[in-house]
């Protein structure tokens, strides 16, 4: 026997059109794998007026308050994006005891605990597969797989558009200009490309991986960032030449029983699973105390990659609407979060020093009097053209700033060059 379950769609673009064919391809799978009949039947868009490919019977309108109230529509899919109007109707659906499927980061980043909650009161679901990392299954596998792992640290590649920058400039040696155009050329960058490149969108999916994996409320507030504009084609020679890859990273980790979240570029050893993952794929690296290391690999965006998570999504909450049941987790306690200048990382440091005997030991004198351990120092080049680039042992932010100063008034330190967190080792 089969269930009906009927769905609004709110926004029909890269990933709501796509949706609109896979549910079609997917239909007849679906009802003999689950029992469930799915059918869009009402479709919100901006400009209802615009051509559109086949609509396979849905009645499409401007009016998203129109779709989510009519009698017919039994869950909500939000793929419009941004904050304050998607706020507001998914608000909206939950308190009309609709379930929600979002894909929408910025929107959870900001307001998850506050939706959640409200699905909680009204006993139905918010589901957002889609939200990190595209079509890669990380939000049901640290719900559901991973619930009773000790998982101490999540790094993710989570942002395509960079990595595919940060590959291009690591294969081909070019520049960050020049890959940047080459990026929105090719449609992965937007034409304000502010919010890949700059992190923002790593940062907010930072903020929901830290709510998922440790139940604590993060926003992306919370998030200290640092995006990839300042990322340069020596400093990734110099990378590579020591045997790294520079790549963004968003790193959660459990620090005692607080929570840290940061965005930045990070050199990761060329050994490391997460330095294999080559143009606009994503990867999520996470290192449990039980499970031992893990990686998920996949496409991170597009329409197919991120409606194949929103449809199994959907499915989800159309399981708990036909069955009259909803999977309840837990409220969000506040997070206690790790102060950004106690948060710790190995550091690498490119100083252009003056060449002469009792320069090294005044500037690991620094180092030393500030708290950090040195692990490996090279020289590069003689004289007025000599550097020293130096990865250090874990230090604090704040050991590493005060590092910083005093090394940028040393008289014997020509030039503080490129700094970047590193991991593994
Ligand atoms: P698009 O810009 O391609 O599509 C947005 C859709 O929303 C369009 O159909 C648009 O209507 C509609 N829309 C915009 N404003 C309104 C409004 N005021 N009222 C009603 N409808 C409106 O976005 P995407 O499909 O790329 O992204 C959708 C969501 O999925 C976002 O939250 C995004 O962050 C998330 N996401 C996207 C990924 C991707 O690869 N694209 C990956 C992971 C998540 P119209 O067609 O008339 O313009
Ligand atoms: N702009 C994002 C990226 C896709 O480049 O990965 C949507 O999250």
């Amino acid at each position: 026997m089969t269930a009906s379950v009927r769905i609004g769609l709110l926004g029909m673009g890269n990933v709501g059109g796509a949706l609109v064919e896979l549910l079609q391809e997917q239909h007849s799978d679906i009802a003999a794998l689950t029992g469930l009949d799915l059918a869009i039947t009402r479709i919100a868009v901006r400009d209802a007026s615009k051509p559109r490919g086949e609509l396979y019977g849905a009645e499409l309108t401007d009016n998203v308050a129109a779709v989510i109230d009519a009698d017919d529509v039994d869950l909500v899919v939000e793929l419009v994006g941004g904050v304050d109007l998607a706020r507001d109707w998914v608000a909206r659906s939950l308190q009309a005891g609709k379930s929600v499927v979002t894909g929408n980061k910025a929107l959870l980043a900001a307001h998850g605990r506050e939706l959640m909650d409200l699905a909680g009161e009204h006993n139905v679901e918010l589901l957002f597969e889609a939200s990190v990392a595209g079509g890669i299954p990380l939000m049901r596998a640290l719900q559901k797989s991973l619930r009773g792992e000790p998982i101490e640290r999540v790094m993710g590649i989570v942002n395509g558009t960079t990595n595919y920058m940060l590959s291009k400039m690591t294969e081909d040696g070019a520049d960050y200009a020049e890959v940047l155009a080459e990026a929105q050329a090719l449609g992965y960058a937007e034409a304000d490309p502010t919010a890949d490149v700059e992190g923002h969108d790593a940062q907010a999916k930072a903020a929901i991986i830290a709510s998922v994996a440790f139940g604590a409320s993060v926003t992306d507030a919370d998030v200290p960032v640092q995006g990839i504009s300042g990322v340069t084609a020596e400093d990734i020679a110099n990378a590579a030449r020591l045997g790294y890859v520079i790549k963004l990273l968003a790193v959660v980790e459990r620090s005692g029983d607080e929570v840290a979240a940061r965005v930045h570029p990070t050199m990761v050893p060329t050994s490391h699973p997460l330095a294999t993952v080559r143009g606009s794929f994503n990867a999520v690296f996470i290192e449990g105390g039980a499970v031992g290391d893990l990686m998920l690999y996949g496409r991170g965006a597009g329409g197919r990659p991120t409606a194949s998570a929103v449809l199994g999504d959907v499915i989800e909450a159309a399981t708990s609407v036909s069955h009259g049941t909803v999977r309840r987790l837990p409220p969000m306690a506040d997070a206690r979060l790790r102060a950004p200048e106690a948060a710790m990382s190995a550091f690498y440091l490119d100083l252009s020093v003056e060449d002469r005997p009792g320069v090294l030991a005044e500037v690991a004198g620094v180092f030393g009097a500030n708290g950090v351990s040195i692990r490996s120092m090279e020289q590069q080049g003689l004289g007025a053209e000599a550097s020293i680039a130096f990865i250090t042992h874990e230090a604090t932010e704040r050991d590493m700033a005060a590092t910083l100063e005093k090394l940028n008034a040393l008289p014997s330190v020509n030039r503080v060059g490129a700094q970047y967190r590193v991991i593994g080792g």
